[in-house]
């Protein structure tokens, strides 16, 4: 299947769906005797052929396992096909710490450059300046070809911006039908008002958006003939300027979220959700980042 393309003013265009690895491999620690990275696999080239092209991992989940894993799973495929994102942790936002970050997240994925490089997490004890200059020298390398932020409030994304030679991307934030601090903080409104891409992390909410069991949702899936997952997935893609990224290891899944694409909800109903989903919360409670 195609995955549907979004494009920026500017011209940036990405696959508005990414598959995620946050999990493969480990949460926070990698797993010692780790048993599903054959499983992992298989979902990623599933993912794949069924025609995922951007992938996300990071230096932080299960501390590179996941990246090696997304490496593993990717290594036949050509490199110009497929567009893969990496995040530096923000405890290595120091100049040297963002240089020698990305080696190694390029060392474990195989691979001789990525397509955006994140700061997974504003860390205020380290200048912006500092943690951008080290993007800008890493873009003029060849060895990132575009710079973009996760968890970034309106502000922090106007200060990276202010002391970075390169456009900001994208943002890649905690939003779904549940959590909507995006909209509440006025930082999707800012996204497209400065042609920044909005990357919705946790689409499903780990699940619990799949399930049945909300009206609304159940009777706009009964409607479009789609389960609830692709129901929460589409009305993120809906949105000006927004592109999400889901995770899973099961191939089931992989299918079923993919077919969130090629429909639209209709404006009337997207507007429905947007307002009458019954529970709204206006701060991310991962507790955890992915
Ligand atoms: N920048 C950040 O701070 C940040 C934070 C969180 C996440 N992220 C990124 O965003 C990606 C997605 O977020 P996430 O992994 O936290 O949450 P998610 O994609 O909302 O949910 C993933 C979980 O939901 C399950 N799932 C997925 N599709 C399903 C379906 N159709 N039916 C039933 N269960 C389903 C998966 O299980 P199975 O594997 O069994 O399918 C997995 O346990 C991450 O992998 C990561 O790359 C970034």
């Amino acid at each position: 299947m195609e995955i549907q393309m979004k494009k920026l003013a500017s011209g940036f265009t990405l696959p508005a769906l990414a598959l995620g690895t946050w999990g493969m491999g480990g949460r926070h620690e990698r797993m010692a005797d780790y048993p599903d990275e054959a499983k992992d696999i298989a979902a990623i080239q599933k993912a794949y052929e069924l025609g995922i092209r951007r992938f996300d991992t990071a230096q932080m989940y299960a501390e590179g396992y996941s990246e090696e894993i997304l490496g593993k799973a990717l290594h036949d495929v050509a490199r110009a096909d497929i567009f893969v994102t990496s995040k530096v942790s923000p405890e290595h936002l120091q100049y040297e710490g963002v240089i020698r970050s990305l080696e190694e997240s390029l060392e474990r994925l195989n691979m001789e450059y990525l397509d955006l490089y994140l700061i997974h997490k504003p860390n205020h004890e380290i200048p912006i300046s500092e943690t951008m200059k080290a993007f800008d020298a890493l873009m003029t390398q060849g060895r990132i070809k575009n710079i973009g932020v996760s968890n970034f409030s309106v502000e922090s994304l106007q200060e990276a911006q202010a002391c970075s030679m390169h456009p900001i991307r994208l943002n890649q934030v905690h939003y779904n039908l549940l959590f909507r601090e995006p909209v509440t903080k006025g930082l999707l409104a800012y996204c497209q008002q400065n042609d920044i891409f909005l990357e919705a992390w946790r689409p499903v909410q780990q699940g619990s958006l799949c399930q049945q069991g909300t009206k609304i949702v159940d009777d706009m899936a009964a409607k479009y003939g789609k389960t609830p997952a692709q129901i929460a997935i589409n009305w993120l893609l809906g949105q000006d300027h927004v592109v999400t990224l889901f995770k899973s290891s099961d191939i089931a899944h992989v299918k079923e979220n993919i077919g969130a694409l090629g429909w639209s909800l209709e404006p009337d109903d997207a507007a429905l959700l947007s307002h009458d989903f019954p529970i709204q919360l206006d701060r991310s409670n991962a507790v955890q980042l992915g």
